[in-house]
Formats: C-alpha cells, sequence, structure tokens
C-alpha cells in the first residue's frame, strides 16, 4: 500500500514536471576545490532501483564512474580509490579532485517496475586561491606627479579581485583611481597620487565561488612637500641682545624630511639645520645691521623648494659698566660747583635721561646738560642740589642706571628759639636752639653777651633766679662752610604769683560745665513734679 503510493506520487512528478531531471538532481553547478572532495548529492530518499549509475562525460566521451544494486557496489578501474556511493541515497563522494574532474556526471536510476530516471549535474573543479599580492610598477612615487599602477596577482580558478584601503572598498572614480580586470590579476592605477593614497594599508582580496584570499598589507611611500613652512618667531623686536639666548627655527611638513639652509638678505649663510642661532648669526659676521633671515626647505626627492618669511631684526650690544663720576672735594652752597658725567663702557647708549631723587632733572640758569646729555653741571650748588642723581642710559635691548649721592654743604641758616620769654623765679626754663645746617650745627650760648658753658642745642635752668633775666644768645656754627649764626632770645623772670592772672582756662571750664549740669537738674526736677499732679483738661 505504503509502495504504491510512493510509486504513483513519483509516476505523476515524472509526467507532469517539465524536468525530470529536477527530481533527482538538484539545479545548478557543483563547484568543488582542486585536491578536496566533493559529494555530489541527489534528492533522492531511499529510492527503489535495481541499479543506480553515475556517469562521468568531458563533452565528448561517457564513462562510467560507479553503479550500485541493492547488494553490490562497483567502481570503474580509473575512479578506484577515489570513489564511493552511497547505496541509501545515491550520493557519490569524489576525491580527492583532479582538474581533469570537471565536467558533466549524470545519475541514472534503473527500476523494473518504474521508469528509468536519469539527472546531469556540472562539476567545476577550481583552483584553491592562494599567493594574492600587491605590486607597485614605482618604488616610491612623487605626490601629485606620480602614476601609481598597482597588480594584484593571484593563482586559482575564477577570480574576482576586490580593493579596500583599509576597510574601505576602493572604487573607481573614473578621475584619479581606475581598475582593470585581468584574467589573474587587477591593476588599480592611481593617477596624481596623494600622500594619504596608500597608506590604508591596501589591501587585495581574490576570490571565487568557494575562496577567498586577502593579500599581506600594502603601503606605498608617497613624497610631499615641503609644505606649511614656518619660521618662529614670527615677530621677533626689532633689536635682539647680543650674546642672548636668541634663534630663528624653520619647519616644513616634508616627505622625506626636508634640508633647510638660511639666508641672509638672500644670501646664503653658513648655516644649516632647523634652527639658526644668535651665535652662528654672528659667527657668520651678520647682526650689525638691520637685516632679513629667511629659510628654505628643499626635499630631495620631489625636488620641491619653499622660502619662509623674511624676519628682519638687527643685534645691539647691551649697556655695560655703566658709571657716573661727580665732584669728590667738599661741596659748599653758593662756593662750589658740580660736574656730573656719566658713561658707559661697552654698548649702544641711545637715550641718556638724568633724574634727581627719582624725578626728571630740568636744565636752568644753574643746571646746564651737554649736548649729547653725557654730562650735566650745575654752578653755583644750592643746598637744594642735594640729593640722589640717577643717570639712566638705554637701548631697545636694555637700560643701566647708576646713581650719585651728592652732598652740598651750608648754613647755618638763622637759629630759632624756643622757650619761654616770661617765667616766675624758682620755675624750670628750658630754651630750644635749632639751626637748618649741612653738617649739623654745633651751638654755644651767651648770656648778657657773654659766653657761657653751654654747648647744646638745649639751654636748661632748673630754678630761675631774678639774676637769669636778661638776653640768651644761641649761636650756631657750621665746621665745613665755617660759618656762624645767631639769635638772641629775652628772658624775665617775675616774683611768684606775678603770672598767675585770675583763673586758668581749665578753672574756668570746670565752672561753667557744673553750671550747667545744675541747671539740667532743676530742670529736670520742675517736670518730674508737675506730671504728679493731676492737670484735668480744659476741653
Ligand atoms: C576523500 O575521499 C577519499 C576516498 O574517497 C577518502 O579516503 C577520504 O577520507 C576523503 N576525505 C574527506 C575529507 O572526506
Ligand atoms: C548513506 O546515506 C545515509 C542517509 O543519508 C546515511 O545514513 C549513511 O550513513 C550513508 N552511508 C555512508 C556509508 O556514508
Ligand atoms: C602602512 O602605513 C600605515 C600608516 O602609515 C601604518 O600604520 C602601517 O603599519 C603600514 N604598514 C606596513 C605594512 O608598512
Ligand atoms: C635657550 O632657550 C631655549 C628655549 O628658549 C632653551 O631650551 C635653552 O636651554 C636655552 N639655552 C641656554 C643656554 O640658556
Ligand atoms: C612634478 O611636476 C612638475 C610640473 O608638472 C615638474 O615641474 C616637476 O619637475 C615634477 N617633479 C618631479 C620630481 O618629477
Ligand atoms: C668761596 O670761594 C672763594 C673764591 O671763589 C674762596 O676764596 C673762599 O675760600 C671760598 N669759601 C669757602 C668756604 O670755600
Ligand atoms: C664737565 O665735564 C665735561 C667732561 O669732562 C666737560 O666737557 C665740561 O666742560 C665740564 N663742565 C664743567 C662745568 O666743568
Ligand atoms: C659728549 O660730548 C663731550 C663733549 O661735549 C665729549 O667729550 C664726550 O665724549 C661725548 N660723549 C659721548 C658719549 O658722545
Ligand atoms: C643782663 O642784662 C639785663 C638787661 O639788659 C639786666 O637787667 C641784667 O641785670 C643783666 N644781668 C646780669 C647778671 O648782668
Amino acid at each position: 500500500m505504503k509502495l504504491f503510493a510512493l510509486e504513483s506520487l513519483l509516476f505523476l512528478v515524472f509526467f507532469t514536471g517539465c524536468s525530470g531531471q529536477g527530481d533527482v538532481l538538484p539545479d545548478g553547478r557543483v563547484d568543488a576545490i582542486l585536491g578536496r572532495n566533493v559529494t555530489l548529492k541527489t534528492l533522492l530518499d531511499k529510492p527503489l532501483y535495481a541499479f543506480i549509475t553515475w556517469a562521468y562525460s568531458d563533452g565528448k566521451e561517457q564513462d562510467t564512474v560507479a553503479t550500485v544494486s541493492p547488494t553490490k557496489l562497483r567502481i570503474s578501474e580509473a575512479y578506484k580509490g577515489r570513489v564511493s556511493l552511497n547505496a541509501t541515497n545515491g550520493f557519490l563522494t569524489l576525491g580527492p579532485l583532479k582538474a581533469e574532474d570537471s565536467g558533466d556526471y549524470s545519475i541514472t536510476i534503473i527500476h523494473p517496475d518504474v521508469d528509468t530516471r536519469t539527472g546531469e549535474v556540472k562539476l567545476r573543479v577550481l583552483e584553491p586561491v592562494s599567493e594574492v599580492a600587491i605590486e607597485s610598477d614605482l618604488a616610491e612615487a612623487v605626490e601629485h606627479n606620480s602614476t601609481v599602477v598597482l597588480t594584484c596577482s593571484a593563482k586559482g580558478s575564477f577570480l574576482k579581485f576586490t580593493w579596500t584601503n583599509g576597510t574601505t572598498p576602493v572604487v573607481a572614480d573614473g578621475k584619479r583611481f581606475t581598475l582593470k580586470e585581468g584574467e589573474s590579476s587587477s591593476t588599480l592605477t592611481v593617477a596624481g597620487v596623494l600622500r594619504s593614497d596608500l597608506v590604508g594599508p591596501i589591501y587585495c582580496t581574490a576570490a571565487n565561488a568557494l575562496e577567498t584570499e586577502k593579500s599581506a598589507p600594502f603601503n606605498l611611500t608617497v613624497h610631499y612637500g615641503p609644505d606649511s613652512i614656518a619660521i618662529s618667531p614670527p615677530n621677533p623686536p626689532q633689536f635682539i641682545k647680543s650674546g642672548s639666548n636668541f634663534s630663528l627655527t624653520c619647519s616644513a611638513r616634508s616627505s622625506p624630511p626636508a634640508t633647510f639652509t638660511w639666508h641672509h638678505d638672500q644670501d646664503l649663510m653658513e648655516a644649516s639645520g632647523t634652527v639658526l642661532t644668535l651665535e652662528v648669526i654672528q659667527k657668520n659676521g651678520y647682526g650689525k645691521e638691520m637685516a632679513g633671515y629667511a629659510c628654505r626647505a628643499k626635499n630631495a626627492k620631489t625636488q620641491r623648494l619653499v622660502s619662509s618669511p623674511v624676519i628682519s631684526f638687527a643685534v645691539m650690544d647691551a649697556i655695560v659698566g655703566a658709571t657716573i663720576t661727580g665732584p669728590t672735594a667738599v661741596l659748599i652752597a653758593g662756593n662750589s660747583s658740580a660736574n656730573l658725567s656719566c658713561r658707559a663702557t661697552a654698548g649702544t647708549v641711545n637715550t641718556k635721561v638724568w633724574l634727581k631723587d627719582g624725578q626728571p632733572l630740568t636744565a636752568g640758569s644753574r643746571v646746564v646738560f651737554a649736548a649729547n646729555m653725557s654730562s650735566v653741571s650745575i654752578d653755583p650748588l644750592q643746598k637744594e642740589d642735594n640729593g640722589k642723581y640717577t643717570c639712566q642710559l638705554s637701548n631697545p635691548v636694555n637700560m643701566a642706571e647708576v646713581v650719585y649721592n651728592m652732598m652740598v654743604n651750608y648754613g647755618p641758616e638763622t637759629p630759632m628759639v624756643t622757650g619761654e620769654k616770661a617765667v616766675e623765679v624758682k620755675d624750670p626754663v628750658t630754651l630750644v636752639c635749632s639751626a637748618s645746617s649741612v653738617p649739623a650745627a654745633t651751638f654755644t650760648w651767651k648770656f648778657n653777651g657773654t659766653a657761657t658753658d653751654v654747648k647744646t642745642a638745649e639751654y636748661h635752668i632748673e630754678k630761675v633766679a631774678y639774676k637769669n633775666t636778661g638776653t640768651y644768645t644761641c649761636e650756631a656754627q657750621n665746621a665745613v662752610t665755617n660759618k656762624t649764626s645767631s639769635y638772641t632770645h629775652s628772658l624775665s623772670v617775675k616774683e611768684e604769683g606775678a603770672l598767675d592772672e585770675g583763673l586758668s582756662d581749665g578753672a574756668i571750664a570746670g565752672i561753667v560745665i557744673a553750671v550747667l549740669v545744675a541747671l539740667g537738674i532743676a530742670i529736670g526736677l520742675i517736670f518730674y513734679c508737675r506730671q504728679k499732679v493731676p492737670v484735668e483738661s480744659p476741653y
């Protein structure tokens, strides 16, 4: 019953299906790799058969490969050891494959009760993909100029090639990138190559229906530049201090690295490398004059040359060893003069400025500057000329300062005496004398015109007596100017109480305050008492 059903089904398929072959073998071609095994599968599941025969045809002749009956398997002589045939489902396994195994394989199923069924399948034996390699026509390239032709070759059958830059597929853009497929190779042509074009790295992949193989990473050195040339510092000061740590540095993007030359107003200098130091500039004998300096970068491979912007400056010596000279003799106001002069042992001095006590020194009838400001003469000197004289020598690279302390002796001027004019007998008395003088004055005192033995600024009497009435003359003396100057103060001594005229100011103030306080209390009391007596409102 079951058998009958299957038979009818097969019968039906055979007669209704347009393609009887489709029932036995799957559609399409079978690809297999050289040296491996392939199994040609059927669509059968435990078919009824008397014989299953597989045959091979190379297009001209047909050879039997193997035949199986439910009880026996027979393999042709040529295929012995390379073939097996599954008696259950008719699968034919063949291998290891040779190139000659490519061709048409047909299966024939014979059964006395069922129609003979056949199928055919094409087997393609593919060579394995191997030796995928990229080669360049150039060992190195020059950016923009070179056209690079990369060839990818591989072994294998029915190969298809693809190119990737890193992981990005390389596609022909119709301009710089062109791809051309060959029998077993592919060429990638890059016209006007750029530095970034071929450092992905580049890979080539060869593939057939069964296998894929990638080449080793490939880089091509593309020489470029120099470009983006820069010089630093771009804006140095106009004057550079001689001997200072100053240098110009040049840089440019370039592959291979550029070689640098340095130029002084177009003339080639004896200097190389990326750094031009001030030392080298001065060794070359340059710097004294304002001049332009520039570097040029050259790439030996690209043969390109670029020049940096020109940097202009001059080298200037710093001012050193500034000295100020002034009078060494003792100076006396009104009688001496001074000549201050200022100079430096080395360096270029552009400006000279004179200051007195931090303020600019101004010319006047007594103060005269030399035309070149190297000296100033003060004649005659006065007491106000005392002070600190500063000479400032400067140029664009530094400033030097020196100070001279001027001491003008003068005085003493008329002394001043402070102290009482009238005192009561037995009171103490102190008279103080002072006089403006350089150096400080020494003092002596005279009483009624007669010298005393007091030689200090202060004249003191513990308990004054009537005989102390008279004139006190303070005499100030300056040992340097040899001048003396005096002032006379009169003192009169009175009897006790003679000077107590009325109350003192303090006593008067005390009385006034006491009266005011008493008045305040009185007014306060009046208000307090009024509150205690209830007063009816008149309204
Ligand atoms: C390939 O087939 C041969 C003989 O048919 C067999 O000896 C061998 O084991 C097979 N190899 C594989 C990988 O199936
Ligand atoms: C033949 O095929 C059947 C069913 O697919 C399977 O069970 C059996 O192991 C195969 N025989 C051999 C010798 O491979
Ligand atoms: C190729 O160049 C890239 C980028 O410069 C680098 O990362 C990579 O290592 C190079 N590969 C080879 C094989 O030279
Ligand atoms: C000069 O200056 C550079 C950087 O400005 C510094 O690296 C270098 O040490 C300096 N050389 C001297 C001798 O001071
Ligand atoms: C690159 O091309 C330019 C212009 O086409 C040419 O002047 C130059 O010499 C070329 N450089 C090299 C290294 O071939
Ligand atoms: C002042 O100058 C006069 C003449 O110039 C001189 O005779 C006199 O000695 C001077 N006086 C002093 C104190 O130096
Ligand atoms: C001050 O000194 C300078 C230089 O020594 C000299 O030229 C000038 O005449 C002098 N002036 C006076 C007033 O002595
Ligand atoms: C300034 O002028 C004086 C003459 O007036 C001269 O002796 C001196 O050398 C000059 N100094 C400088 C720095 O030029
Ligand atoms: C000093 O002089 C005054 C007046 O000139 C005179 O009254 C007084 O007696 C004199 N004193 C002495 C001690 O000579």
